[in-house]
């Protein structure tokens, strides 16, 4: 009989992420496959360890990892195991994780560490890590090295094979690691179990080809890859069926939607409209990119009441020399164009965006150019983040910014933001908003919360029958964060 295979021998088998690889990858033609569940995994509890087994998916990072979970959650419930919402209780754990910056992994690698005495606990209990961390080389060293608790790794590309890997982390007793495919394919028919029935978020395309400079989402997420139109079509009729009341188009750059197809000529645009005419009551769309959002798809967003008024469009920094260096390939001018032209389809548009302080090669100058462009724009809300080299990329490499001086900037845009997302609620006092409602407020739950079209929180006291519905609230008052709203006499809307 073959000797066992040590988790170290396991892991060599298979070829580690490389960044330098991906960055050679060639846009060939991407497999589309079906999924599938061989029925030896089912009920691999009962098979193998003679009783009902549990799992829990911790989340972290963008909503392309909400989405993945979501799709976590709905092969666990096909293989017969029960979703609980305590560690103590779970039998598979699985970290699905964020790479964008160094803080978000050094909390994932302190929550693992956590986790050594739990696994003393419950001798069943499988560690999974992944998502966008296992996707890094200095990760897969770092977890075959010092953290031994860790049972299976996966990538992005691999979330379709947790059954084999479960099966093979039970069989064998070892580490399984599978991380790899840089070029990424497009796997349909996943069960998913989403978190709401009011609001879905649907998967248009995978991966990104921009390589801006500082980020490693190209690398951990692999090539830009479009899901088929029917696909996507067909998925939004049937949420509407199932009576939801909006949907977030997700992708890492969705302008670029289509540019992959090498037989039919479908854009971003002609999707948007196409879902437009579904009949879904609200539709956003994120993230985009400056250079890739076309006339087409912003004169399509003027033109259907159910798009949402609302854009995240991440500009990055205000300085033409920085962007260069970002490899963002727009200027400062052409981002200010094009959100004039939106804004003249799509009259009151709220604009939100991402904001990097703390580049390479950032000068008080360069800084100053991103402070006007904020005036300028009229953002409404943005995530602002001092700019952390990811091993591998080419900004890591460049000469580093003082730290001091980065927080000292983060600080002051900070200000200046938070005054455009008081400005931006403002607007909204005094007048009646459409509100879909969510829920009670985690922060006060004695008031119900929802979204306006814009994007903007709002908190009123209603009764819960109202959840899922659409209704038309009077704005009192304006907060930073929040505005607060009573509800109409003729509330409901439909
Ligand atoms: N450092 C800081 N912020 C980053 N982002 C991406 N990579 C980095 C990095 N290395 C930010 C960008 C992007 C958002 C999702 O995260 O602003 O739009
Ligand atoms: Fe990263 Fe977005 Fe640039 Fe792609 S477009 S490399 S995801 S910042």
């Amino acid at each position: 009989m073959a000797k066992e295979k040590t988790g170290k021998e396991i892991f060599d088998t298979y070829i580690a992420p490389s960044l330098k690889e991906a960055r050679k990858r060639m846009t060939k033609d991407t497999n589309n496959f079906l999924f599938e569940i061989d029925d030896r995994y089912i009920d691999m509890g009962i098979k193998i360890r003679d009783r009902k087994l549990t799992y829990m998916v911790k989340t972290y990072g963008c909503q392309g990892n909400l989405a993945d979970s979501e799709k976590i959650c709905g092969i666990m419930d096909a293989l017969k195991y029960t979703e609980v919402d305590k560690e103590e209780k779970a039998d598979v754990i699985f970290f699905n994780t964020c790479a964008i910056r160094e803080n978000a992994e050094n909390r994932i690698y302190g929550e693992l560490g956590r986790l050594k005495n739990l696994k003393k606990r419950n001798r069943d209990l499988l560690i999974a890590l992944c998502g966008c961390m296992p996707q890094e080389e200095v990760t897969i060293k770092r977890i075959n090295e010092s953290f031994p608790q860790v049972d299976i790794v996966f990538g992005t590309h691999n979330i379709h094979k947790i059954p084999e890997l479960l099966y093979k982390a039970y069989k064998s007793n070892n580490n399984v690691f599978e991380v790899m495919s840089i070029e990424g394919d497009i796997v349909e028919g996943m069960p998913q179990k989403r978190i709401s029935d009011i609001k879905a978020w649907v998967d248009i395309m995978y991966g990104c080809d921009e390589f801006c400079t500082y980020c490693i989402v190209p690398y951990t997420r692999g090539k830009e890859r479009s899901r088929r139109p029917e696909a996507i079509i067909n998925e939004v009729k049937e949420l509407v069926e199932k009576g939801y009341k909006e949907i977030t188009l997700l992708g890492q750059n969705v302008n670029a939607y289509g540019k992959d197809f090498v037989d039919i000529k479908y854009s971003f645009a002609n999707l948007l409209e196409d879902l437009a005419k579904t009949n879904i009551p609200r539709i956003r769309y994120t993230t985009s990119h400056p250079r890739d959002l076309d006339k087409d798809t912003m004169d399509v967003m003027g033109k259907y009441e159910n798009i949402m008024p609302h854009l995240h469009l991440p500009v990055q920094s205000g300085s033409d020399k920085i962007l260069k260096k970002m490899n963002r390939k727009y200027t400062k001018e052409i981002y200010l164009e094009k959100i004039n032209y939106l804004k003249k389809q799509v009259p009151g548009l709220a604009l939100t965006t991402d904001i990097i302080v703390g580049f390479p090669y950032e000068d008080e100058d360069d800084y100053n150019e991103t402070l006007d462009l904020v005036r300028k724009a009229d953002f409404e809300g943005a995530y602002t983040f001092i700019y952390s080299p990811r091993a591998g990329t080419p900004a890591a490499t460049y000469e580093q910014i003082d730290e001091d001086v980065s927080k000292a900037r983060l600080l002051k845009l900070n200000e200046l933001i938070n005054e455009g997302f008081a400005k931006g609620n403002k607007r909204f006092e005094n007048s009646v908003v459409e509100v879909l409602v969510d829920g009670f407020s985690d922060k006060n739950p004695e008031m119900l919360c929802g979204y306006t079209k814009h994007n903007k929180l709002v908190n009123f006291e209603g009764d819960v029958s109202l959840i899922g519905k659409f209704v038309n609230v009077y704005i009192d008052k304006a907060y930073t964060w929040h505005l607060h709203g009573t509800l109409k006499s003729d509330a409901l809307q439909k």
